[in-house]
């Protein structure tokens, strides 16, 4: 296997390239989610990698929307919302809920939990929070929520590294 590295660093020379930093970051292999609620104009997805545990007790969890996003507004106000950990199977879903549309939903199976937001069928993990602090952070805000209700299933993650979807080698494979 061929090791290219590449450098950039800050200081007295030209700011980080955007590109080149998304370029490193994306090294960084994560699962993949899609983060539901329930704006005023009905429900809402988006797909996210940017997921993440922050502490067991209490129990809180975050991820990040670019400010740009057509839904953002209702992220904001979203009292709960939903983190639909994907499975290896549900790369399509990713893909469609990585679509700008007001349609999203439409011809998609889902129920909505007691709290109001979407939850799919057949992920690999749920979290349901209650949204605890929202922090404006560059160019997205940073949401993080506190879990009230969670679920495990089985199954392979479906996975996202290098622009690439993937998923982790099965123990029989
Ligand atoms: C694998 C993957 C991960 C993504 N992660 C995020 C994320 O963490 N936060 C975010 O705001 N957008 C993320 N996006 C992009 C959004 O899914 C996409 O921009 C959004 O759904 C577009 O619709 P909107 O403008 O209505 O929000 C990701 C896209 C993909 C394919």
């Amino acid at each position: 296997m061929k090791n290219k590295t590449k450098t950039s660093e800050t200081g007295n020379g030209p700011a980080l390239m955007p590109l080149e930093l998304r370029q490193s970051l994306s090294r960084f292999a994560t699962g993949v989610t899609i983060v539901t609620c329930q704006g005023s104009e009905g429900p809402c997805g988006i797909t996210a990698n940017s997921f993440s545990s922050v502490s067991l007790e209490p129990p809180l969890v975050l991820w990040n929307i670019a400010k740009v996003s057509n839904s953002l507004q209702a992220y904001l106000d979203a009292e709960y919302f939903a983190i639909n950990v994907l499975n290896a199977e549900q790369q399509s879903l990713s893909a469609h809920f990585a679509l700008s549309d007001h349609t999203l939903f439409a011809g998609i199976e889902f129920e909505l939990s007691d709290r109001g937001v979407p939850i799919f069928p057949g992920t690999i993990a749920c979290f349901e929070c209650r949204t605890r602090a929202v922090l404006e952070c560059g160019d997205h805000y940073i949401i993080i929520g506190e879990v009230e209700k969670h679920c495990s299933n089985g199954g392979r993650p479906l996975l996202f590294s290098d622009g690439q979807y993937g998923t982790v080698a099965d123990s029989t494979d």
